[in-house]
């Protein structure tokens, strides 16, 4: 099935950028975005909240049929995760939620329960998801497909900054740690581990800024629109 706008599937590792990129281009484009992660993390949090333990699989994926995940449209083209309709803000973003749901994201039922959501989510095109495995497993036809990589050292440095921002104090080295862990936890998971997807384009952030990465992806979008005519 070829739709009238394509799916644009952001992946890579933590602190990569992804989701300043995907903003932008989901902006630019007037796409609909959705960040994968935060429905992870809403899993993470809803456990806490219910005192469910993350190390406990079964009843991890038990609550998961229980909740209701969705996104609240903002006016400024972002969306928002709705946690049993509730918006609970910057309570996903912590370190300790990324840590959870670095861990509750290896649960196959976890995983199983939440692949529904991204592709309905997707489905019509127009739309840019942002996550790990958007181009390997959700949308394995993703029109356009990016991996975004950065060294360990600058998406800590990323990552500092964007939480200094919205007032959340933390350690480099103790978030360099974290995000080394995440890595290793996101891509060695047996089920959907984190990698390009053969047919991804491999894009290295580490020295680029954001307006060199979006026109990047800009340009492959305008590329999948107009396929190149053979000429006799
Ligand atoms: O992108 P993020 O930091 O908000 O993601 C949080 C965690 O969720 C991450 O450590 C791995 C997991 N995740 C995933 O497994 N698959 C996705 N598509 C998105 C996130």
């Amino acid at each position: 099935m070829t739709r009238p706008r394509p799916v644009i599937a952001i992946d890579g590792p933590a602190g990569v950028g992804k989701s300043t990129t995907s903003r932008e281009l989901a902006r630019r484009l007037g796409y609909t975005l959705v960040d994968t992660g935060a429905l992870y993390r809403g899993v993470a949090l809803a456990a806490r909240d219910r005192g469910v333990s993350w190390d406990d699989e079964a009843a991890v994926v038990a609550l998961c049929d229980q909740l209701e995940l969705g996104f609240a449209s903002q006016e400024d083209g972002t969306a928002r995760l709705l946690l049993d309709g509730r918006d609970r803000g910057d309570d996903i973003r912590t370190p300790e939620m990324s840590s959870g749901a670095s861990q509750v994201s290896a649960y196959p039922g976890v995983r199983r329960a939440l692949l529904g959501i991204q592709r309905q989510l997707g489905e019509q095109g127009g739309v840019v998801l942002e996550g790990r495995d958007i181009g390997t497993v959700v949308f394995p036809d993703a029109e356009v497909k990016l991996f975004l990589t950065a060294s360990a050292e600058e998406r800590a440095r990323r990552r500092v900054k964007d939480l200094e921002s919205r007032g959340i104090v933390v350690d480099h080295d103790e978030l360099l740690a974290q995000i080394r862990a995440r890595d290793e936890a996101d891509s060695t998971r047996a089920i959907a581990p984190l990698r390009p997807a053969e047919d991804a384009v491999i894009l290295d952030s580490t020295s680029l800024d954001l307006e060199a990465v979006v026109r990047h992806v800009l340009e492959l979008v305008e590329s999948c629109r107009s396929p190149a005519i053979d000429t006799p």
